[in-house]
């Protein structure tokens, strides 16, 4: 699929917002939906829909067929060396919980070190958090430069014979930093220390290969590769995933059960406890698909393009300041203006149809050490044009006009 195209795919997009055509920039709040995701749910629903795993009718059968191609393909995405280390979660945060619960109950003890940087989202820093609360765990955070790019030689310098895990994201929401997880993968090998990357933010954007990352564990949210809400995916090397204990308990996730004694069922459906989202499952297989249409190197070429765009335009437009400037930066563009707090500016862009975030962006931590309570952030999607760029700056210069700035 062309480049050019892409838009026309999006069924959002022919809707128009305050009487605008919309521009939208905060896919890295969550992405807008192709239309053949949007249709695989329907047809699911009103001509496949069964639960799976359980029932052996050709319904069942059939949900059940679908929801494991969606997992193949799942793993042939990121790499991985097998279906059984693709485990189907609500989301890239109950992911995280996942592995912060369970590596966290059988490996940390009080004193015990896990190291996070300052780029971290909530859902990689509270689930650490709570092994901080209950077992005594010492949180450190590898810190980051004016740029925004986490200092490797300091996060070394965090490392002890006590660092149990160390949590980090493979792109910042706020600052667009890409980080060197193969850097980090391998100063964390050579002292045994698993490493666990968030993920969230790259999958939509960057080529992912957890082979050659030679990470531990990698977490995504599906709704913001083009997919679904409800979905999430954890990949976990198998060695992981065979020794931990199981997360949630409940029917799908057992082998035998008696009054006694319970045994867990093998990989994945240890970790799959309960009725997962089947629909949306089966559906993310089409944003897979979309993803592999447009093709990954022409995604990654198109959003560069369009990061250097806004960047330049932006840059013009007086009093903006641009939040980072990291070696190697993916389309998520945070700043702030003087004058003007990001919640307006947010509201002054939304009348000319343009939906950009402005808070924290779940990064307090983040904004505490570039002394911000709140910034203003636009987004790039695959689906993103030039004129969208151009429709923000307008905009953001209207902003200037109503808040009466030179
Ligand atoms: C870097 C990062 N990690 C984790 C998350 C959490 O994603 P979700 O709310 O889908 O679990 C987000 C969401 O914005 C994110 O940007």
């Amino acid at each position: 699929m062309k480049i050019n195209d892409v838009k026309s795919q999006f069924p959002i997009f022919s809707k128009k917002i305050n009487g605008k055509h919309l521009v939208y920039l905060d896919s890295s709040n969550s992405s807008q939906k192709p239309i053949k995701v949007i249709n695989s749910l329907d047809n699911f629903y009103k001509n496949e829909f069964s639960n799976i795993g359980r029932s052996i009718h050709s319904l069942a059968v059939n949900a059940t067929n679908k929801f494991e191609e969606t997992r193949m393909s799942v793993k042939n995405f990121l790499n991985a060396n097998s279906k059984e280390e693709i485990i189907f979660t609500k989301n890239a945060t109950e992911s995280i919980n996942l592995v912060a619960h369970t590596f966290g109950q059988q490996n940390i003890n009080k004193g015990d070190e896990i190291i996070i940087s300052e780029l971290e989202h909530h859902s990689n820093y509270v689930p650490w958090h709570y092994l901080r609360q209950t077992k005594g765990a010492v949180i450190k955070f590898a810190p980051i430069d004016e740029n925004g790019d986490i200092i490797i030689g300091e996060l070394k310098k965090l490392i002890t014979s006590k660092t149990k895990i160390i949590a980090v994201t493979h792109l910042s929401n706020v600052t667009g930093t890409i980080v060197p997880i193969k850097e980090i993968v391998e100063i964390a090998n050579k002292k045994n220390i698993p490493v666990l990357v968030d993920g969230c933010q790259s999958a939509p954007h960057i080529k992912i290969d957890v082979k050659d990352l030679n990470c531990d564990f990698y977490a995504i949210s599906c709704h913001k590769v083009y997919g679904p809400t409800g979905v999430g995916i954890l990949y976990a090397k198998k060695k992981w995933l065979e020794r931990l204990p199981p997360y949630i308990g409940g029917g799908g996730m057992i082998s035998e059960v008696g009054k006694e004694k319970i045994t867990y069922a093998p990989l994945p459906e240890k970790y799959e406890a309960g009725t997962m989202p089947t629909a949306e499952v089966v559906a993310f297989n089409e944003s897979i698909k979309f993803m592999e249409a447009v093709g990954i190197e022409n995604i990654i070429k198109h959003e560069k393009e369009l990061t250097n765009y806004a960047l330049e335009k932006l840059k013009k437009i007086n009093s903006i300041n641009i939040i980072g400037n990291p070696k190697n930066k993916a389309g998520v563009i945070s700043f702030t203006m003087k004058g003007i707090h990001p919640h307006d500016i947010s509201t002054i862009v939304d009348e000319e149809g343009v939906a950009i975030r402005a808070g924290h962006h779940c990064c307090q931590v983040l904004h505490q050490k570039l002394n911000l309570t709140a910034t203003a952030r636009a987004s790039i999607g695959v689906y993103n044009t030039k004129e969208d760029i151009d429709v923000l700056c307008d905009s953001i210069k209207k902003c200037r006009k109503v808040f009466e700035l030179q």
